[in-house]
């Protein structure tokens, strides 16, 4: 039995009115002691309203990206201090799509990483190839550069990592068993050489990609991964709640 609490979480991504709180009930409703780690991501606007609601229950909250800063004069953006404050545990940094519409790189990603771990978030760090570098082979070369230099050095068992190959992305494609595990334990390798076994032991490794409640099955039971990042069908509870389930019937 893997050492690590499974987990689930939700990335609602530019998703999201007052209305949808309604599905967060729905969800703690379905999930009262729930045997994984739930976590939900919703917009920044909703973010402080969706942790009172979830305030009694097992289910987390995170932000989708911070600032490297804790404060100061950066219009639009929010800091990892602002999203404590709103009730978070977590947040995602380096997701691909703030990689590609942001031009955000690996060192600004490391910046957010550290500015949030130093506020007292666990980070959810994203990786993953595009199509044309799964197509030239060089997969593993893209996910090590990235670990290298988005993972800050002192990283720690708190830190979960989400492989998300960039074309499995809202595709309805998702990555096969071979290459999920074949990342995955990449990943783990990369981790335990950089920061040893006992902390690579303790850091959550999520697939994420086009995951459903029909593939959730068969991904979480591949060895090494932990649970997953889900976008699209993380945003309706009736979607959420099966994979959830899935998670847990895994453990
Ligand atoms: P998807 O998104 O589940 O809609 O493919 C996953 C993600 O981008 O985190």
């Amino acid at each position: 039995m893997s050492p690590r609490k499974k987990l689930a979480a939700g990335n609602w991504k530019m998703n999201g009115l007052a209305a949808a709180l309604d599905e967060v009930s729905q969800l703690i409703k379905a999930h009262p002691e729930p045997g994984c780690e739930i976590l939900l991501c919703p917009p920044a606007t909703l973010l402080s309203r969706l942790s009172e609601r979830a305030a009694a229950s097992a289910v987390a909250t995170g932000g989708q990206d911070c600032h490297a800063e804790i404060a100061g004069a950066h219009t639009g953006d929010v800091s990892a201090e602002m999203l404590i404050d709103a009730g978070a545990s977590h947040v995602i940094v380096g997701h691909s799509e703030r990689r590609a519409d942001h031009g955000e790189t690996d060192a600004t990603v490391r910046a957010k990483a550290s500015a949030a771990m130093a506020a007292g978030l666990s980070p959810v760090i994203c990786c993953g190839e595009t199509l044309a570098q799964r197509e030239a082979g060089q997969t593993l070369d893209v996910i090590a550069a990235q670990l290298q230099a988005s993972v800050p050095d002192d990283a720690g068992g708190a830190l979960v990592v989400a492989y998300e190959p960039v074309w499995a992305i809202g595709s309805g494609k998702i990555a096969g068993p071979a290459e999920i595990t074949e990342v995955h334990n990449f990943i783990r390798a990369r981790l335990s050489a950089r920061f040893g076994h006992d902390v690579a032991q303790a850091v959550r490794l999520l697939y994420g990609g086009s995951v459903k409640a029909d593939n959730a099955r068969a991904i979480f039971s591949l060895p090494d991964v932990d649970g997953a990042l889900v976008g699209g069908a993380s945003l309706r509870a009736a979607d959420f709640s099966p994979i959830i389930s899935a998670l847990e019937a895994s453990v």
